[in-house]
């Protein structure tokens, strides 16, 4: 069968959408009353953010923004790795050596003081179980152990918080492991009464060999839990608390299996079926450094806040070269920055492995950040150079059915369904890649048509096509946490 589109009235039905939405063109009430919860960054308190929490960060961040627009009641949680037997070695070591450290870079040296405990418990028995009666107190919430780890928390905190201003990230809720310290009683409790809870040297494990998985640890052979009962605690928490329709777990494929596991142990757990339908693990590939690039200090262990600001240096530099006079330079260069990041980690299907490559990402002619934002000011400019705006009014449908006005005129009809299709399979790459369609349809207009001059009407008609393009680049680039400068 073929189809063929009235395009008379397809662009009359844009036209009128669009006017009557403006700066919220796309924006819907679709998703009143669901809610969607999503785990997100979720980086390790006294460990080094990583190349890995910053595209969970950036994934979850397009996720929140787009759920939001389209009405979903959307609830940012950052599941802080504030918790485990690892603290009963950080308090040792702190204990120990924190004289000898100025926490200027607090991450650093408590990594440091991490490395030299670990050294120290390998050789020598009775430090380790100095760490884990360590542990044990500040599972008993004993005063002296619950200050340095809210020691180490707040240090960290405010060296993620860096990373999280740089790229304009808030969540609703910090509640990370920590918060689910007291709450795990429960789920052994119900995971005993299902039958399902078994013995296996010392430990208490679900088994999950019909399942062909491991078996899911619950309760390590001490008594302490770990990292699997915390998310179930908060998989029981979270769906009383928030009601959610979908629980989604922004987190890298290494944690598959964990995910699988305890996806399958929530089913025990008693809860609605609702709830165990709605737990998804949106997982994401790897990211590899283009050796020799990268400016890293430790092979390839780069500082995320590093690799910010050196986007936003390099982006400075080809601003001066293109356009030394420009005003704002330094606000231009960040926007120009770290959308070339945000960018590059949005533009392929989270589940390939990422290629992380300067020139790349910084080219304004490729398919990037910064050619989207270039599209945009051209579209800006247009806009201030004319008169003034034009409105519905002074729109003339015929000259808008050229192939080259068509063209956008699809793209901005189908705007909607694209963040419809983001949230659908979880992925901000599907508006990416939208993005740079429509860029590169206006650019193809801009260069056949001439915009300001000529006839009043149809200068005003290309003048509104203009004006939807500027808005729909800017609103889509905003989901994805890209902000739009005013010059380039
Ligand atoms: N802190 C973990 C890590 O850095 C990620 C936590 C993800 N969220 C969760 N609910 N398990 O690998």
């Amino acid at each position: 069968m073929n189809f063929y589109i009235n395009k008379k009235l397809l662009t009359k039905n844009v036209l009128e959408e669009f006017d009557s939405k403006k700066d919220n063109y796309g924006k819907s009430a679709f998703g009143k009353d669901k809610n969607i919860v999503i785990d997100y960054s979720s980086p390790n308190i006294a460990k080094p953010f990583h190349i890995g929490h910053l595209r969970t960060t950036l994934i979850g961040n397009a996720l929140y923004n787009t759920y939001k627009y389209l009405g979903y009641n959307t609830i940012g949680i950052n599941h802080l790795g504030d918790y485990g037997t690892q603290f009963g070695k950080m308090i040792e070591g702190y204990k120990r050596w924190h004289e000898e450290y100025k926490f200027e870079n607090p991450i650093e040296d408590l990594t440091d003081i991490y490395v030299r405990i670990n050294e120290l418990c390998k050789e020598d028995e009775s430090v380790l179980e100095l760490c884990r009666e360590n542990f044990k107190k500040l599972e008993n919430k004993e005063e002296y152990e619950v200050k340095l780890w809210e020691k180490f928390k707040e240090l960290s905190l405010k060296e993620f918080d860096k990373i999280y201003d740089l790229l304009d990230v808030k969540f609703d809720s910090l509640n990370g492991e920590a918060f689910y310290s007291d709450k795990i009683d429960e789920v052994i409790d119900i995971l005993e009464k299902s039958g399902k809870l078994v013995e296996s040297q010392g430990a208490k494990v679900v088994d999950l060999s019909d399942k062909s998985m491991p078996p899911c640890i619950i309760c390590k052979s001490n008594g302490s839990s770990i990292y699997a009962t915390r998310d179930l605690a908060a998989i029981l928490y979270r769906a009383r608390e928030y009601d959610f329709d979908k629980c989604l777990y922004v987190v890298a494929y290494e944690q598959n299996l964990h995910f699988r596991q305890i996806f399958e142990v929530a089913k025990l757990l008693g809860l609605d079926k609702k709830y165990t339908d709605g737990l998804e693990h949106v997982s994401y590939g790897m990211v590899h450094l283009k050796s020799g690039k990268m400016s890293t200090r430790e092979g390839n262990v780069v500082k995320v806040e590093d690799l910010l600001d050196e986007a936003i240096q390099r982006a400075g530099k080809i601003l001066e070269e293109k356009n030394p006079n420009i005003q704002n330079k330094e606000d231009i260069a960040k926007k120009v920055g770290i959308g070339a990041v945000i960018f590059n980690d949005l533009s392929n299907s989270r589940i390939k492995d990422e290629i992380f490559d300067w020139d790349t990402i910084l080219n304004f002619q490729g398919e990037t950040g910064p050619y989207i934002q270039y599209i945009y000011v051209r579209t800006k400019s247009v806009l201030e150079n004319a008169e003034n705006l034009p409105t519905l009014a002074d729109v003339n449908i015929e000259d808008l059915l050229n192939e080259e006005s068509i063209e956008i005129i699809k793209s901005i009809y189908n705007f909607e369904d694209v963040l419809k299709s983001v949230t659908d399979k979880n992925e901000p790459y599907l508006l990416s890649k939208y993005l740079i369609e429509l860029a590169k349809k206006y650019s193809t207009f801009y260069n056949n048509y001439k915009i300001l001059s000529g006839d009043k009407k149809q200068m005003n008609t290309r003048l509104y096509l203009t004006y939807m393009v500027n808005v729909v680049l800017r609103k889509g680039a905003n989901l994805l946490g890209i902000k739009m400068p005013d010059k380039m």
